[in-house]
């Protein structure tokens, strides 16, 4: 059975054909924002025309109606990692997932965080701004977060070990379960930045033994402006809110305010409710095409056909390991990715190049930047085979 009769088992238009985005192009882009499905396009129209009302303060029964979809979302989301739906708060995203916890947690005594040298700036700059020291762990010579280096450099100063699932430039997966075992070992917390893996592997937060978990609604398929904060429940009741306003409250007076228990009491003001619509249409899409377990063994498939072709091209340098999940980055040997990524843009190939946010791996690399291919499920061979007629070009181009 070929990849693509996998994905598309319970659908009657090929997984491509229902991205009305993709047409005559090769987006190969999805690790910075994943294009989207007509069936969450449908979604939000419909929530903003038919359904729309304000969530979980009207009587009347359009409202009603509408908080039971934002919150039916949140149980679906919650569900897809393996969480229980009032561990799950609603944010802007994963950036916002993880400064919530970073300026919520209760320090401890402990003012250090163990982070790795390939972490997207969002899991940086959140805890330098929450006044943590920071240690950052080596990667191995493939682009593995170095387990072996963070176990000996974990100390009873660190309150969190906070590291990416899935490397947003490398695609290296973490041994997530490992990394659990590590941090609890001196009585740090796991935070795992999942904006990169929730879209492309099955995650169970409970399996893992993660504290915290973030990811961003519009990489899985579903609206910008919506993410997620998974915490343990018995974590998150000791947290206090962050912001102040509507709907976090439970009694206010000028002397006084006492707040709801979590989920609520980190979702002041009215919510993004039709970015959890169309969050919970993304999570219901990717369970039609077949669930997360196919689209990663599609997504892997898909990476090693495209390390293939470029070693095959030659004078390309790639980084990560080779079985990354869904991205690759490389570099045209003397050509800087801006130029590589602008002469694919030519030949209707979108990849990213630049730092990606991770200005401290580009100097682990010892590059400014790469251009990078990432997967989604609508991705197939002809992404790749265009892919590797645009490097030709690139190396024609610049005599390589
Ligand atoms: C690994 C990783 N972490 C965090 C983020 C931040 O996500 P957002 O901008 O959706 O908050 C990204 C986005 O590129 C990412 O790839």
């Amino acid at each position: 059975m070929n990849r693509e009769t996998q994905l598309i088992a319970n659908s009657t238009l090929s997984v491509r054909d229902q991205f009305p985005a993709i047409v005559n192009w090769h987006y190969l882009d999805s690790a910075a924002t994943a294009q989207k499905p007509q069936a969450v396009i449908d979604a939000i129209v419909q929530a903003y025309s038919r359904d729309y009302a304000t969530v979980h303060r009207g009587v009347y029964e359009r409202s009603a109606s509408m908080t039971a979809s934002y919150e039916a979302s949140r149980a679906a989301a919650s569900k897809l990692i393996g969480g229980q739906p009032n561990e799950l708060i609603f944010t802007r995203g994963a950036t916002e997932a993880i400064n919530l916890v970073a300026r919520t947690l209760p320090k401890e005594g402990r003012g250090r965080v163990l982070l790795s040298q390939l972490e997207h700036h969002s899991n940086i700059v959140p805890w330098q701004l929450a006044g943590y020291e920071i240690d950052a762990v080596p990667l191995t010579r493939d682009g593995q977060i170095d387990l072996d280096a963070a176990e000996a450099m974990l100390t009873e100063e660190h309150r969190v070990v906070a590291f990416a699932h899935v490397s947003n430039v490398l695609g290296s997966i973490l041994d997530a379960k490992r990394a659990a075992d590590i941090a609890h070992s001196k009585g740090a917390l796991l935070l795992l930045d999942g904006c990169q893996a929730v879209p492309r592997l099955p995650v169970d937060v409970a399996a893992i033994g993660a504290d915290f978990y973030a990811f961003s609604g519009h990489k899985l398929y579903g609206p910008t402006g919506i993410g997620c904060l998974w915490g343990r429940a018995e974590l998150l009741a000791e947290l206090p809110p962050w912001q102040g306003g509507g709907s976090m409250i439970e009694k206010v007076t000028f002397e006084e305010t006492t707040y709801l228990d979590p989920p609520m009491r980190f979702e002041a003001g009215t919510p993004h409710i039709v970015g959890a619509v169309g969050l919970h249409a993304a999570v219901d899409w990717v369970g039609v095409v077949g669930g997360l377990d196919i689209i990663h063994a599609h997504e892997c498939a898909l990476v090693a056909e495209t390390r293939d072709a470029l070693r095959s091209v030659g004078d390309v340098t790639i980084y990560g390991p080779d079985d990354s999940a869904g991205i690759v980055s490389f570099n045209v040997d003397g050509v800087h990715a801006h130029d590589t990524a602008t002469i694919l843009d030519d030949v209707g190939v979108a990849v990213r190049a630049g730092h990606h946010c991770a200005q401290p791996l580009m100097r682990w690399l010892g590059v400014e930047a790469t251009a990078r291919a990432s997967f989604a499920a609508h991705s197939d061979s002809s992404d790749i085979e265009a892919l590797v007629r645009g490097i030709e070009q690139v190396k024609r181009i610049f005599d390589r």
